[in-house]
């Protein structure tokens, strides 16, 4: 068997010059085959409300509903480290809160890491909260998703020198608040150079250039499962939505045909 991924691990390939792969996982099969290609990180990421669910935006996701996928997902991985997003609401009311909820990830789904978006100083009390109690913590910077609202889009962050020197800060106090790695979205390439450069941490970039120390990806924008959902930051690696489509339809059509089961 591979080694087993580790945080340290993590911070090992930072300072090796290997590039970290992080791919978001909802389900059981798909955990299994994500860890047998040798993603380092499966990640149950909170975009299971817009990419699983049918919700428009992460913010309606539960904590019932990461657990029950999250569990799922424990199931199929054994090598990769198992990371889940906190979910909106789930860590932002007090550090105290954030704990509670982060325990019930690692106790009832045994998931090994945590990431919460924002670097303000709350975000950072918080980790620092986590981190102490034994959470391995990953930040998320940049566009963070669950604040579209408040930022009037999903749109590129940072390009400002005010809002870049805020982001660099920002990432500097989360790893002093003990951070063991931080997701850098959709922001100039130059600035998550520069981040990537200032901290000891890894960086995982998703939008934000080819200086990070890893990449992650969504699921189903690698997969082509939305045909019509394309974006800048993701390159599809199969057309698995227009896969099923047809292979479907040619079902459908082999049961009203009498084709299928056949003759006896
Ligand atoms: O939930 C998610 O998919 C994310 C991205 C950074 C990949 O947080």
């Amino acid at each position: 068997m591979k080694e087993k991924i580790t945080i340290t691990t993590l911070r090992a390939k930072k300072e090796r010059g290997e590039k970290i792969v992080t791919i978001t996982c909802y389900d059981y099969p798909s955990a299994r085959l994500l860890d047998e290609a040798g993603a380092d990180i499966v990640f149950v990421g909170d975009s299971l409300g817009d990419n699983v669910l049918g919700y428009e935006t992460t913010l309606p996701v539960t904590m019932d509903e990461m657990i029950h996928h999250a569990k799922a997902v424990r199931r199929g991985v054994s090598r990769a480290l198992l990371l889940v997003d906190m979910p909106f609401l789930s860590y932002q009311v007090s550090p105290e809160e954030a704990l509670r909820n982060a325990g019930r990830f690692m106790k009832e789904a045994g998931v090994e890491a945590v990431k919460v978006e924002g670097g303000e100083a709350a975000a950072a009390e918080t980790v620092s909260r986590l981190v102490s109690a034994g959470v391995p913590v990953m930040g998320h910077l940049g566009l963070t998703p669950q604040s579209v609202h408040q930022l009037g889009g999903y749109r590129v962050q940072g390009r400002t020198a005010e809002s870049a020197e805020r982001m660099l800060s920002n990432a500097k106090a989360l790893v002093d608040a003990g951070v063991f790695a931080i997701v850098l979205e959709m922001i100039p390439p130059s600035l998550a150079k520069q981040i990537t450069e200032a901290v000891p941490v890894p960086t995982i970039g998703i939008g934000a250039g080819p200086h990070c120390d890893g990449q992650v990806q969504v699921f189903h924008d690698l997969f082509g499962f939305y045909p019509h959902r394309k974006f800048k930051h993701s390159r599809r690696y199969a057309e698995v939505g227009q896969t099923i489509l047809d292979a479907a339809k040619k079902f459908v059509c082999e049961v009203r045909n009498d084709e299928f089961p056949g003759r006896d």
